[in-house]
């Protein structure tokens, strides 16, 4: 009895080792879904080509019937030995109608087989993560509604640079996660086409209908070189690319989220259900949540990583070596889902104090570009401007106040040009609400970003 689809030829077993090694069935079984539309979908084709008969497709479509409640049920038997998700499901139709299951790889690979079961998987992965990214975006926008008015320390370097308000800084990443969306729709465009009827790398002399089975698995159209079909994996690299920036993006808010809360900045507050104490410390509260969704950015830049260079060596067509692509794609999918997810709930219920964030801002001169703008639009050179207000600044850190708070006096004698109406353009509020620049931080400016956001997001 043959205990391989193809053992005719050989004149020994597999030993175990091999076995193990080679088979996927531990973790491709997960396809299985996209494995049987793939099937129906080639089987249909088939009978409406005469090339099976209509018998034959009424077989495999109970045979599959039957197969889609015994794994929804737990008791389908997946046999290591029978190495994948596709020979398991093809043995176990076989089993249940005889012939017509035999019939069904008819002008059909393996190789063109998963190419489509992962596009399929994959393309229904990504109709569930797009989602997310919109829920990520609402949070974000709808806590930025509140904090319009609400002034921060703007940093570059790390070091306190210009005021900007709450809400422009988490906007930011609202502009980040509407990138990571459009990236993602457009790695759906051109993951979108079907491989099957590539067969295993040359075509086939059946005379299937592509284009039909395009249709009904809801593909805009076929891949349109056999061997392109079944060898390329790119639009698994576009994922990646995709989730790596995705979680890069989501990494940079994690850490300024743990910033934030820590002490030393005391900006925000989360909520307990989104921390975690210490077993020695009794008075700790961690942003474990944060600091995990920043550690879990590696393993997927990490996936990246791993599937590029799976595909660099392979010459054409197909090789086992494509195998491999499954684990860090599935690992993706799951960790950007959960990580999206997870930060969306914890966003929403995140405490802010605002006066936290306003002494911060008094603390590093933020407003000192404010002097120099100032003197410029009285005529000085900027560069002038820039020179004086360095003075100024030094002066202020000597007697350890802010800009606003050296006496009129002392700041005339820095220029004749400084006078009483300087003083809203020292104050933080006046800082933020001349930036009214298109993309500035104004709160006019950050409301109507807001309305355009709601907009958009629907
Ligand atoms: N399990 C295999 C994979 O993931 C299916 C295709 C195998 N094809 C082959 N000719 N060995 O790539």
């Amino acid at each position: 009895k043959k205990s391989q689809a193809w053992s005719a030829l050989f004149s020994e077993p597999m030993s175990e080792l091999v076995k193990r090694y080679t088979a996927s069935v531990g973790f491709d079984q997960r396809l299985w879904r996209a494995d049987i539309d793939g099937s129906l979908a080639h089987a249909r084709m088939l009978a409406a080509q005469a090339i099976i008969g209509a018998q034959d497709l009424a077989d495999i479509e109970r045979g599959m019937a039957q197969i889609v409640s015994e794994i929804e049920a737990g008791t389908f038997e997946w046999k290591l030995e029978l190495e994948d998700v596709h020979l398991n499901i093809e043995a176990r139709l076989t089993q249940l109608v005889g012939d017509a299951g035999k019939r069904l790889h008819t002008g059909r690979s393996r190789n063109d087989q998963v190419a489509t079961d992962v596009r399929l998987w994959l393309r229904g992965e990504i109709d569930r993560i797009a989602p997310l990214l919109g829920d990520m975006q609402r949070a974000m926008v709808e806590l930025a509604a509140q904090h319009a008015d609400t002034v921060m320390p703007g940093f570059t370097h790390l070091q306190v640079a210009q005021p900007v308000s709450f809400a422009h800084h988490l906007l930011a990443y609202v502009e980040m996660f509407a990138r990571d969306a459009e990236r993602l729709a457009d790695v759906r465009k051109r993951l979108n086409r079907l491989p099957l009827g590539a067969a295993a790398l040359a075509g086939t002399s059946y005379p299937l209908d592509r284009h039909a089975v395009a249709r009904t698995l809801g593909f805009d159209g076929i891949c349109e070189n056999s061997l392109d079909a079944v060898s390329d994996r790119d639009f698994a690299l576009e994922f990646a690319s995709f989730a790596s920036i995705t979680m890069v993006h989501v990494s940079r808010l994690a850490e300024e989220i743990v910033l934030w809360m820590s002490q030393n900045f005391g900006f925000i507050d989360l909520a307990d259900r989104y921390c975690t104490g210490s077993s020695i410390m009794p008075q700790k509260r961690n942003p474990d949540v944060a600091e995990l969704a920043r550690g879990k950015s590696g393993r997927v830049v990490g996936h990246l990583m791993a599937l590029i260079t799976l595909m660099k060596g392979q010459p054409l067509t197909y090789n086992k070596d494509n195998q491999e692509d499954k684990e860090p794609l599935f690992d993706t999918v799951d960790t950007v889902s959960d990580t999206l997810r997870i930060m969306a709930e914890m966003v929403a219920g995140i405490v802010v104090k605002p006066e936290a964030m306003e002494r911060a801002a008094l603390r590093g001169y933020a407003t000192a570009t404010d002097l120099a703008d100032y003197l410029a639009k009285k005529g000085l050179p900027f560069r002038d401007a820039h020179e004086i207000v360095a003075h100024a600044v030094k002066r202020a850190m000597q007697q350890g106040v802010d800009l606003a708070a050296l006496p009129l006096a002392e700041l005339q004698a820095f220029h004749p040009k400084i006078e009483a109406d300087v003083l809203p353009c020292l104050s933080l509020r006046g800082s933020l609400e001349a930036r009214r620049v298109a993309g500035g931080t104004a709160p006019e400016q950050v409301r109507a970003q807001v309305a355009r956001h709601r907009v958009r997001l629907g």
